[in-house]
């Protein structure tokens, strides 16, 4: 898949896997990864559906209507490069953390509904939820940010809350971050979700990196 990765400082550090909007690239989350975790090493990759000429993680149908044989086929997909990927770059498979946005938030929701251990953690802004009808791998101990508006006309609140609830039976730590907004992902929530990965991400790699 086109991408682009970064080694970072801290070998240890979790590496972040970027997933852009729909429209977006490879470099669109960049800027925002460094204030998250500037010595995190990046993994970036492009989704590999068209729309109209704009990249995408997986076909919909219309607006909000996700072709679901293509959303199960593109996240096996994806979830079989960031083995290819961890091989290549030498980064430990089990220790990525994805950053998603809109429709990369999507398909890390995806990964994360279909694959046991495929993160270790996520940042999903303004997802929904990707799939209805599946059970979900067991997601103990797996820390989620979902930053959402409560006026976004894509992602409704009443499907967050869904999502929300949907992850936590399956045993997922969840925090869920309100913005006055809609589907913009404003400086706000960047900050809230970067204090967050401080508190369940970096700490957590501090204290096992102690005892
Ligand atoms: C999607 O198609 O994944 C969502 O509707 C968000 C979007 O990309 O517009």
């Amino acid at each position: 898949m086109k991408h682009i990765f970064q080694q970072g400082n801290n070998p240890d550090a979790p590496v972040l896997l970027l997933l852009h909007g729909t429209g977006g690239t490879e470099r669109d989350l960049l800027p925002l990864a460094k204030r998250v975790a500037p010595d995190s090493s990046l993994l970036s990759v492009r989704g590999n559906v068209l729309e109209n000429g704009m990249p995408r993680y997986f076909r919909r149908l219309a607006e909000g209507v996700f072709d679901e044989e293509d959303l199960i086929f593109r996240t096996a997909e994806l979830n079989d490069y960031l083995q290819e990927a961890a091989a290549e770059y030498g980064f430990d498979r089990s220790n990525l953390v994805a950053i998603g946005y809109s429709n990369g938030a999507n398909i890390a929701g995806s990964l994360l509904f279909h694959y046991q251990n495929a993160l270790r953690g996520a940042i999903l802004h303004h997802p929904m939820v990707p799939i209805r009808g599946v059970v979900l791998p067991d997601l103990s101990d797996t820390p989620i940010f979902i930053g959402a508006g409560n006026n976004d006309p894509i992602c409704s609140p009443h499907e967050t809350i869904e999502l929300e609830s949907t992850l936590r039976s399956a045993g997922a730590e969840v925090s869920v971050h309100w913005e006055s907004a809609g589907h913009q992902l404003t400086r706000s929530e960047v900050e809230a979700a970067a204090e967050w990965y401080d508190r369940h991400i970096a700490g957590s790699v501090e204290n096992s990196a102690k005892s």
